[in-house]
């Protein structure tokens, strides 16, 4: 029997989807006064895949569903739920998670979306994890997906260097055995609303933050924001890990949300985790916000780094404060 607490619900299927359209930060020195060398030392980002007009949030997703879904073997028909985290969807309403549903024929889903930021993936896999532990659903697809790009300030280059789009998908089912979902924890904390946030179509429009910056465009103090990202990450992660039942050492893999390797970085340190057990692919994404999670793990499974049997640690921070971890023996 293997170290730690036994899972309620496993991930049988990883899928993803992104543009094809790539943007270098060679492409960016000729947008705002920014250069690859400062780009890649201070982030960790060499090119990131750009929405092009007309491709929707839930054009990806659906991609990455059929993927995951295929993977898993298991038939849309089967879900129970379908829960997205996303804060750029196609509309403001209906639900992206409904267009999802429609399309691939889940039928029998209840279909709903998360707002929270690029926690939004780890709020949803709680969600499903929470669903199956109360024998309230069997399958789930979990999703997270941001076209972050279109609500970009393109003059701004404190963080049109950031970002990239794309979604991943995940379904969850049962676990049977020692595989699985061994923890995930969310939290939340609104005291921070001025360091990350777009006012876009909310009802605050006619209010104070509006006032200030009337655009639908993500503003943010990079600098509190990455000192609150490293303090937030290293609490989360340990968090996961004792309610796994395990230690810092017993983790094969830290996948964290791909904001900045800096960030990354000193999580890891901090957790006593060496770089080789970090995996990384915000080079060719940047941060694809509540996409990065499922992104990192498709990846790091695909590349026959994350094997059977090994376990990963996974933690999240974003707008809101919000932030998230899990640990995951696949
Ligand atoms: C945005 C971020 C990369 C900026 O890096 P930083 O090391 O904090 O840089 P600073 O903001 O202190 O800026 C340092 C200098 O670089 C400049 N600078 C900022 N962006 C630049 C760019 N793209 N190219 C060149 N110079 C840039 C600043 O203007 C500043 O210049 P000054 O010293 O002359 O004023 C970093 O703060 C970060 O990653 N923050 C967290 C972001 C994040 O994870 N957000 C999402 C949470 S999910």
């Amino acid at each position: 029997m293997s170290k730690g607490v036994k899972p309620v619900s496993r991930i049988v299927g990883l899928g993803v989807s992104y543009p094809d359209n790539i943007m270098t930060n060679q492409d960016l020195e000729k947008i705002v006064e920014t250069n690859d060398e400062w780009i890649t030392t201070r982030t960790g980002i060499k090119e990131r895949h750009l929405v092009k007009r007309g491709e929707r949030t839930s054009d990806f997703c659906i991609r990455a569903a059929r993927e995951a879904l295929a993977e898993a073997g298991i038939a849309a028909e089967e879900l129970d739920a379908i829960i997205l985290g996303t804060i750029s969807g196609d509309l403001r309403f209906p639900a992206t998670a409904t267009l999802i549903q429609e399309a691939i024929g889940a039928k029998n889903a209840a279909a709903w979306d998360i707002s929270a930021t690029c926690s939004g993936f780890m709020f949803s896999l709680y969600s499903a994890d929470t669903l199956i532990a109360a024998n309230r659903a069997k399958n789930v697809l979990v999703l997270g997906a941001e076209l972050l790009t279109p609500i970009t300030d393109w003059s701004d280059r404190g963080t049109c260097v950031l970002f990239g789009d794309a979604a991943g998908a995940a379904v969850v089912t049962r676990a049977t055995d020692d595989r699985g979902v061994l923890s995930v924890v969310i939290g939340s904390n609104g005291s921070y609303t001025d360091l990350l946030y777009c006012v876009g179509h909310g009802t605050s429009s006619k209010g104070e933050l509006a006032a200030l910056n009337g655009e639908r465009v993500i503003h943010m103090n990079g600098n509190e924001v990455f000192r609150h990202a490293v303090r937030m990450l290293e609490r989360t992660a340990k968090e996961a890990v004792e309610k796994a039942g395990l230690d810092p050492a017993d983790v094969d893999w830290l996948i964290p949300h791909q904001a900045n390797t800096r960030i990354i970085a000193a999580t890891a340190e901090r957790l006593g985790l060496p770089m080789e057990k970090v995996f990384l692919n915000i080079h060719k994404y940047g941060n694809t916000s509540s996409a990065s999670v499922p992104l990192a793990m498709y990846e790091a499974r695909k590349e026959g780094a994350l094997r059977d049997g090994q376990v990963m640690l996974s933690v999240v921070f974003g707008g809101g404060f919000t932030w998230g971890g899990a640990v995951i023996r696949f």
